[in-house]
């Protein structure tokens, strides 16, 4: 089976319910917000939160993406920063218990972490996001032999925005011979490194991953599926994701329009990290490119259906039973 490294930042999420929007005023946090905060007011937060009783996730995109492959079986690896607490210690051993390779790297700052206040009658959430130490991995940070014997290199568009650190990753990655995906993370992070991404993309990318917004974002064209195919001229294999209508791809002049895969959708978060693993998984596996989006799909399907960014054991093991009858089909 094929390898995969990913690099992301290492963010854990801490949901709270709260009885009332007393903290939220405390902290200046409007309902329905997502804010940025510092060390200080981060630390300070989960302080208080721990008080009421939270619920741990370690997540962010590429570490939602490498713990899937890991469960479809692919030798997955992942490079991270935290800092030296518990919080750090509980996403290194939880990527672990996925059977992720980590290496993670130590800050002085605190693990980053995403506060998530639950409030009201209809669950409403507020955000506050600490980055932390995930801001503080650098270039000087990697290493040439944390990328050796690996056959995938998958990037977090969010790492963008520390340009000289991804320019360095893909450099090694390329280097070890890895077939590289990134997937473009947020229309604004697109918007903001423009002229970054695309020369990225030309001089290194051969597989990548945007939504709408963000394909909009990197091509200047509205229609999903004209933004597809300018897309495809900057890399080997081009998809756009269009949520519960589906995904378009494109490798060349071959293309194919792949209809979302039957799902009772609850809770969107992590489609889109979860469709580029089962992707790769497939890519690994030489599927053809249909099939490829067939297998992103399913998986995607199965993430919709329960709230939050881990599938449960039920329907991972319809999704194993859908692909491998897929994969049969192709194999013939
Ligand atoms: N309601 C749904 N039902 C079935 N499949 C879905 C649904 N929503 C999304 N998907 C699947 O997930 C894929 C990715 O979703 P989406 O287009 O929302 O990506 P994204 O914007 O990158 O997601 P994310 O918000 O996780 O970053 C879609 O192409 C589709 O296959
Ligand atoms: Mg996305």
């Amino acid at each position: 089976m094929k390898s995969i490294l990913g690099i992301g930042n290492a963010l854990t999420d801490i949901l709270a319910v709260l009885p009332d929007d007393t903290l939220l005023r405390e902290y200046h946090l409007p309902l329905g917000s997502m804010q940025h905060v510092d060390m200080e007011t981060g630390d300070r937060i989960w302080s208080a939160l721990k008080e009421i009783g939270v619920k741990y996730v370690p997540g962010g995109s590429a570490a939602n993406t490498i713990t899937c492959t890991s469960i479809f079986g692919m030798p997955s690896g992942y490079i991270g920063k935290i800092g030296d607490d518990e919080l750090g210690q509980l996403f290194k051993s939880t990527m672990e218990q996925f059977g992720v390779k980590t290496t993670m790297l130590h800050s002085d700052k605190s693990s980053g972490r995403c506060m998530v206040f639950i409030t009201g009658a209809n669950a409403e959430r507020t955000f506050a996001d600490y980055m932390g130490a995930a801001l503080e991995m650098g270039p000087e940070d990697l290493k040439p032999e944390y990328f050796e014997g690996y056959d995938y290199f998958h990037i977090e568009g969010y790492l963008v925005q520390n340009q000289e650190l991804i320019a360095k990753a893909t450099q090694m990655a390329k280097e070890a011979g890895c077939i590289i995906s990134i997937d473009m993370a947020s229309y604004n992070v697109v918007e903001s490194n423009n002229a970054f991404l695309h020369n990225l993309v030309d001089k290194y990318v051969d597989i990548v991953f945007a939504n709408e917004t963000e394909s909009r974002a990197f091509t200047k064209i509205e229609d999903p599926r004209e933004a597809l195919r300018k897309l495809a001229q900057h890399c080997d294999t081009a998809i756009v994701k269009v949520g519960k209508h589906g995904s378009w791809l494109r490798r060349g002049d071959e293309e194919h329009y792949i209809p979302a895969w039957p799902a009772n959708p609850v809770d969107a978060t992590g489609a889109g990290d979860t469709y580029a693993a089962g992707f790769i998984y497939a890519h690994s596996l030489g599927m053809p490119l249909k099939e490829c989006g067939e297998i992103g799909s399913i998986i995607a399907a199965k993430v919709v259906e329960v709230i939050g960014t881990k599938i449960d054991v039920p329907r991972w093991r319809d999704a194993k039973l859908e692909i491998k009858e897929l994969v049969a089909k192709v194999n013939g």
